[in-house]
């Protein structure tokens, strides 16, 4: 019988692009739901961008655009991302709909006619200066569980746990680098404790890793505290119902998003979201990573019991994506974003990767980038694809594009390929991607044998019987392979099923052969992975955040509060006394003028944009600061090789700094 089965991913934050972090989690989901497709369940993936919050509100209100605008260009983003790496949502919404408000309000007031819910004033960190409380990610102070510095006002990342922001050691204001001050609002509570017994039952009947469960009693232990769910105005969300300026925290609607968007597939397929939430017989898997735990194995679940919904079949937790050993890094340039990736690799490199490293457990998943080529050379191109070119390229050439009928031989040689189709489902089901990667490589390697051992390329001259024999069973090999393979590369199996000449393949077709059928012709499938080209991928990762920088910059100069710098900092920056040589007006340009200075010995030629100020020929002989080690910039009218120093708004209002007349060119401020 089918399974009715509805699986999400976690939603990513709508502030933020697609990373090969989050791809651990988007890429195994995906395969998952292909593999139950392919097996004739009824299960659909559904998905949205996480689109309220604080990081969303502030980073709109930097680049002066609405909120609003912002989500919308990122899920733009989002979806050609996921796009690229075949990744493929049943429905995929944004939070910040209709839908997601009135289960939301819908959520809410049940917990509230339940009693669930209960109101009380709370001390929070408010900055003055921003005017606005200071929540969650907007504060940051030192973890009062483990010590870690420079930590969240919510959750922890080095411990990974979990408080409010007021329990944080030397707070600041992540805005604006103020301490905030303690203010005092009314905020909304689930109260948790009332689900406690439902809870432990609920994660004692193994929709959790045993790892997850035991971490989890340790938080029974204690009790558990009532979740604050309120946030102050200023704050981009819904509404808390009755109140004007109080909203609903993003952790509260976000999980809500899995059932708007399931929601939304229901209506464009004749359904009822019911038929998922409240159907004993559906099936609800969440995969998330495992820093997301705590929301979904108490939170959502005490959201859903309180609303009368369904809790998960399956909390699927998977653990981080490490690069070379390490976590990602914007300096290394393995902080490599989807679309970095796709402009350099072929994505179905990735899923097969990914694949070879993923298990049901927690550990943290490493990305070896020389172990990545090498596997993917190796058995991807070299064993797996390469079963195909030996038997499809001579099947092409020599017989016609024909395979024949199957010899007993053969079709023994095809029944341990046959019956692992059990075997590899069973590893499917329970995640187990990587133990599912060695069986299909180990059948691939049998048939590899087969081909090494009876030669088709020398029997063809002189046995054609014996060769076809050989091919005809390769090919039928292959389809078996490949049908095991769909879920991790679909479209490198739809490249097999046009090259094969033959329907798509289901999950039980491995257990059927083709025999006097007529094949296509062969294609290339997949190139070798040039590890320059991952080089190159590195490298553009670097330049992305080059890119950035002058955009900080910009930000600076809007802001003349620059963050504290440390001494050492600032003997990085080498200011010099300079002399004017020359001095002379740009004519294409209206704000820009050209200097030739002296540096003691040396000469520099900088542009700077002071023209509207001072006249050129006023400058000559007189004495400047200057930057003398800013990295020379190409400009459109020539090399600048420093900065000179000046302050003022612009225009005709700039002070160049000027040392009196003794200073001699060369010398460094101190
Ligand atoms: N918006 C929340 C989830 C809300 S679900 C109701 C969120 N977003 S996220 O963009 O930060 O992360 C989305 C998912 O990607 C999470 O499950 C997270 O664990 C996962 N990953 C983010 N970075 C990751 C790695 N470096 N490695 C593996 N998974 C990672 O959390
Ligand atoms: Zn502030």
């Amino acid at each position: 019988m089918s399974r009715k089965i509805l699986v999400t991913a976690a939603l990513p934050y709508a502030n933020g692009s697609i990373h090969i972090g989050h791809l651990v989690e988007y890429l195994q989901t995906d395969m998952w739901v292909r593999f139950q497709k392919l097996r004739g369940n009824d299960c659909i993936y559904c998905c949205a961008d996480d689109a309220h919050g604080t990081p969303i509100m502030i980073r709109a209100r930097k680049e002066g655009i609405t909120p609003e605008k912002l989500i919308a260009d990122m899920h733009g983003q989002h979806a050609r991302d996921f796009a690229g790496f075949g990744i493929e949502f049943d429905s995929y919404c944004t939070t910040n709909s209709d839908d997601n408000r009135q289960v939301a309000e819908y959520i809410f007031n049940s917990l509230n006619d339940g009693g669930h819910i209960t109101t009380r004033d709370v001390k929070q960190a408010y900055c003055e200066n921003d005017k606005m409380f200071l929540p969650d990610r907007f504060i940051l102070g030192t973890c009062p569980k483990c010590g870690a510095e420079d930590q969240y006002g919510d959750t922890c990342e080095v411990c990974h746990g979990t408080y409010v922001p007021t329990e944080l050691k030397n707070a600041k204001c992540s805005v604006c680098g103020e301490k905030p001050v303690e203010r005092e609002s009314k905020h909304y509570f689930v109260k948790l404790s009332n689900f406690e017994d439902r809870l432990q039952q609920w994660l004692s009947e193994g929709h959790v890793h045993e790892q997850v469960y035991n971490k989890l009693m340790e938080w029974f232990k204690t009790g558990l505290k009532d979740w604050d769910i309120s946030r102050d105005g200023p704050y981009f969300g819904f509404n808390i119902p009755g109140e004007a300026d109080k909203y609903f925290y993003v952790w509260f609607d976000a999980p809500i998003g899995y059932i708007s968007s399931s929601m939304n597939y229901c209506k464009e397929n004749g359904l009822n979201f019911e038929d998922y939430w409240k159907n004993p017989d559906a099936e609800i898997h969440h995969f998330i990573g495992k820093d997301i735990t705590y929301f979904h194995a108490l939170f959502w679940p005490t959201m859903l019991m309180g609303a009368g919904f369904n809790t998960p079949t399956q909390l699927a937790i998977h653990g981080f994506l490490t690069v070379n050993g390490t976590k990602m890094s914007k300096s290394k340039g393995t902080f490599i974003s989807a679309e970095t990736y796709l402009n350099n690799l072929d994505p179905t490199y990735l899923r097969y990767y990914y694949a070879c490293k993923l298990s049901d457990g927690l550990e943290d998943i490493d990305l070896n980038l020389e172990d990545f080529v090498a596997r993917v050379n190796s058995d991807l191109v070299g064993k797996i694809a390469n079963l195909t070119s030996r038997s499809v390229q001579m099947l092409n050439k020599n017989f016609d594009s024909k395979a024949g009928a199957l010899s007993d031989g053969a079709r023994e040689l095809l029944k341990p390929l046959q019956s692992a189709s059990e075997e590899i489902a069973e590893l499917f089901e329970k995640r187990q991607y990587a133990a599912a990667i060695r069986t299909i490589c180990g059948l691939a390697d049998s048939i590899n044998r087969y081909v090494d051992e009876r030669k088709p390329w020398a029997a063809v001259k002189e046995d054609a019987g014996h060769a076809i024999e050989t091919l005809t069973a390769t090919v039928n090999a292959v389809r078996i392979i490949t049908t095991y393979l769909k879920p991790i590369l679909p479209e490198y199996a739809a490249k097999i099923e046009s090259i094969l000449n033959i329907d798509p393949l289901k999950w039980d077709d491995s257990q059927n052969l083709i025999e006097n059928h007529t094949i296509g012709k062969f294609q290339r499938l997949i190139e070798r992975i040039d590890p320059k080209k991952v080089e190159a991928m590195v490298e553009e990762s670097k330049q992305n955040q080059e890119v950035s920088e002058p955009k900080e910059q910009t930000e600076l100069e809007k802001d003349p509060i620059a963050a504290e710098c440390d001494f050492d900092d600032f003997m990085k920056v080498d200011l010099r006394v300079a002399k004017v040589l020359e001095c002379e007006i740009i004519e294409e340009a209206d704000k820009l003028l050209r200097f030739k200075l002296d540096l003691g010995g040396e000469t520099r030629q900088v542009i700077a944009g002071i023209r509207k100020a001072y006249d050129p020929a006023k400058m000559i002989g007189r004495n400047v600061l200057m930057v003398a080690n800013l990295k020379p910039r190409k400009m459109k009218f020539g090399m600048s090789e420093g900065m000179i120093c000046a302050a003022g708004p612009g225009g005709e209002e700039v002070f160049v700094f000027s040392p009196d007349d003794g200073a001699k060119p060369g010398q460094r401020a101190h």
